[in-house]
C-alpha cells in the first residue's frame, strides 16, 4: 500500500470545561499527601522538573559512529538462517541499518501520533488536573519527535510514511468521539509498545546519541503511562462488562497487527530471494526457542492491561494463545 506524504482527518471533539480549580497546588506532594487527585498532581510536578531538550541535553555526534551495527546481533531471529549466516559482514551490516531505521521511523510516526492524541486528551479529559498533565505530554511528545526526525535526518535518505496497521490505529484514534478509547490508544497500547522497545533498544543499541535520548524518553514514557493507569482505573471500573470487553478487544485486536507491522524479514527474504517456506519455519523455530523475547516485549503492555483492568479473563486467554503470556 502506498502511503502519501501526509494524511488528513476530520473529528469533533467532545470535551468539559472543568471551573473547579480547588486542587491545592501549595502542598508538598512528593511526601505523598493522600488526596484523591494527588497521583496525578504528582506526576504533574515530576514532569515540570524532569524536562529536556532534545537539541542542546542530547550529544549529537558527527563523526563516522555509523560504520558498527546500529543494534547487537545477538536478538536477531535471522541469525542461525544458513541463507543469512553466510553473507558478508558488509551486507548484513547493512541490512541491519535498513531495518533499524524502518524501525526508527515507525517510532517517529507512532511518536507524532502520541502527540496529537495528547493534544486532544488537553480538550477531552474532565479534570483540570488531567489536562495540566496531558498538556506536559504533548511537549515531552513534541520532543520525542524532535529527537526521532532529527535522528533519521542523520542517517540519510528519505523518510517513509507509517505502515498501514499504524496509519489505520491513528486515524481510528483521532476520529474517535470517546475519551477513554483514545486514551487506551496512546497511553496503554502504543506506549506500551513503545516502551517495551525503548527498553530493548538501552540494552542493544550501539549508536551514543540513540543510547542516551532512550533513557531521558522512557522516563518520559514512564510518566505518560503512569497517568494513563492512574487516570483509567478509576474510571474503567465503573464500565459494565460489555464495555470493558470491548476496550480490551480494541487492544488485543490491533497488538499483532503493530507488533508485526513493517513485515521486516518477509521484506528481507523477498529481497534476497530466500524460500519463504524455509524462513517461515526458521523463524517459527526461534520463536518456539526464544519465548521469553517475545514474551518480554508484551510484558509491559499486559502488566498496564492488568493494572487498569483490561485484562478481563477472555483477554489472558486471548494473550495465551498468542503465545504473548505465560
Ligand atoms: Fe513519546
Ligand atoms: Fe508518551
Amino acid at each position: 500500500m502506498l502511503i502519501p506524504n501526509s494524511s488528513t482527518f476530520r473529528t469533533e471533539i467532545h470535551g468539559v470545561i472543568p471551573w473547579d480549580y480547588s486542587q491545592d497546588y501549595s502542598q508538598d506532594y512528593s511526601q505523598g499527601h493522600a488526596h484523591d487527585r494527588a497521583p496525578i498532581h504528582r506526576l504533574y510536578e515530576l514532569a515540570k522538573a524532569n524536562q529536556w531538550n532534545a537539541n542542546t541535553d542530547v550529544h549529537w555526534q558527527t563523526d563516522d559512529s555509523l560504520d558498527a551495527f546500529p543494534c547487537s546481533e545477538e536478538a536477531n531471529p535471522l541469525r542461525g538462517f544458513p541463507d543469512y549466516d553466510k553473507l558478508p559482514e558488509a551486507e548484513r551490516r547493512r541490512l541491519s541499518w535498513w531495518q533499524h531505521r524502518l524501525e526508527m521511523t515507525e517510532i517517529l510516526h507512532g511518536e507524532q501520533a502520541a502527540m496529537l492524541i495528547a493534544s486532544q486528551l488537553v480538550s477531552c479529559l474532565p479534570t483540570v488536573e488531567a489536562k495540566l498533565f496531558a498538556s506536559t505530554q504533548v511537549v515531552d511528545e513534541a520532543r520525542h519527535v524532535e529527537f526521532f526526525s532529527r535522528y533519521l535526518t542523520r542517517l540519510g535518505g528519505d523518510i517513509s510514511g507509517p505502515s498501514a496497521a499504524l496509519l489505520s490505529l491513528i486515524q481510528t484514534s483521532i476520529a474517535e468521539r470517546r475519551w477513554d478509547m483514545k486514551f487506551i490508544a496512546c497511553q496503554i497500547l502504543i506506549e506500551s509498545l513503545a516502551m517495551a522497545r525503548f527498553q530493548e533498544l538501552r540494552q542493544r543499541a550501539s549508536v551514543p546519541e540513540l543510547r542516551f535520548a532512550v533513557d531521558y524518553i522512557l522516563r518520559d514514557e514512564a510518566r505518560h503511562v503512569r497517568f494513563g493507569v492512574e487516570f483509567l482505573r478509576e474510571h474503567l471500573a465503573a464500565l459494565d462488562a460489555a464495555a470493558l470487553e470491548e476496550r480490551s478487544s480494541f487492544v488485543l485486536d490491533n497488538v499483532l497487527k503493530l507488533a508485526n507491522s513493517l513485515h521486516l524479514y518477509d521484506r528481507i527474504g523477498v529481497a534476497k530471494g530466500w524460500d519463504p517456506a524455509e524462513l517461515r519455519r526458521h523463524l517459527r523455530r526461534y520463536r518456539l526457542q526464544h519465548p521469553e523475547q517475545n514474551r518480554q516485549r508484551f510484558r509491559q503492555l499486559a502488566l498496564n492491561m492488568e493494572a487498569v483492568g483490561l485484562l478481563t479473563a477472555r483477554g489472558r486467554e486471548r494473550m495465551k494463545k498468542m503465545n504473548l503470556l505465560a
